[in-house]
């Protein structure tokens, strides 16, 4: 069964298009690769497809209906996994409001985060420090588990690991590979890096640059 679809999906910014009449089906369990040389559009795609903005043309379906806004069933995972945190809040604080919308009672929280923090190679200890105390490695590790505690059907992985050193790079690669293979997760999984893009995706859809379709003449 398909999961996520675009169809003809375009964006403009400025009058120029980001991402021009783009298509994409997304099957339970498969990932999707999609690469691209910087600026073709790709993170503008993924915006489109967690449902976080709006194509100017065409339509995005989640589970077979229209997707109008953020839904917690699609989770986006960025480049920048200290960016995906609240400054001011410890790791706790920010796993326990996730944890509260999904209903686990304070009280069950703490038991809850550890066991999914030691599942993803992480020490229950980083729970008292702020985004800027821990490793990019670490803080992506977070960013994931917190993204995969709603279980989400859809992973919007941008870069996931660009910003890291080449052997977290592949311990996270690793980790999105195990997550995956016990929740038949779909991924949209969107790397500039050819070479991670084929190791992690069952087929791989390539953005051109779309400068050619300039509205400005
Ligand atoms: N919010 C925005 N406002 C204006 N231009 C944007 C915005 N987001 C992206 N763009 C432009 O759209 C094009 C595609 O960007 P992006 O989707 O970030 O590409 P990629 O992720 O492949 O590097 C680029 O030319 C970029 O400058
Ligand atoms: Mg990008």
């Amino acid at each position: 069964m398909l999961i996520l679809e675009a169809e003809n999906i375009s964006k403009t910014y400025g009058g120029t298009y980001a991402l021009a009449d783009f298509s994409l089906q997304l099957a339970e369990g498969e990932t999707v690769g999609l690469s691209g040389p910087s600026g073709c559009g790709k993170s503008t795609c993924a915006r489109i497809l967690a449902g976080l903005e709006k194509p100017d043309t065409g339509v995005v379906k989640f589970a077979e209906r229209e997707l109008r806004s953020p839904n917690s069933g699609i989770q986006m995972i960025f480049q920048d996994p200290a960016g995906s945190f609240n400054p001011v809040h410890t790791i706790y604080q920010s796993l326990s409001a996730v944890l509260s919308l999904t209903g686990v009672s304070k009280p069950d929280q703490r038991a809850v985060m550890r066991e999914k923090l030691l599942a993803a190679g992480l020490q229950p200890e980083i729970l008292s420090r702020y985004p800027d105390q821990i490793s990019g490695g670490q803080a992506q590790r977070v960013a994931i588990l917190r993204g995969m505690l709603v279980n989400p059907k859809v992973m919007i992985l941008d870069e996931p690991t660009s910003a890291l050193d080449v052997s977290v790079q592949a311990q996270i690669l690793h980790l999105l590979k195990n997550i995956q293979e016990e929740s038949r997760m779909s991924y949209v999984f969107i790397s500039h890096d050819t070479a991670v893009v084929d190791f992690m995706s069952d087929r791989v859809v390539k953005i051109e640059k779309k400068q050619e379709y300039s509205l400005q003449k």
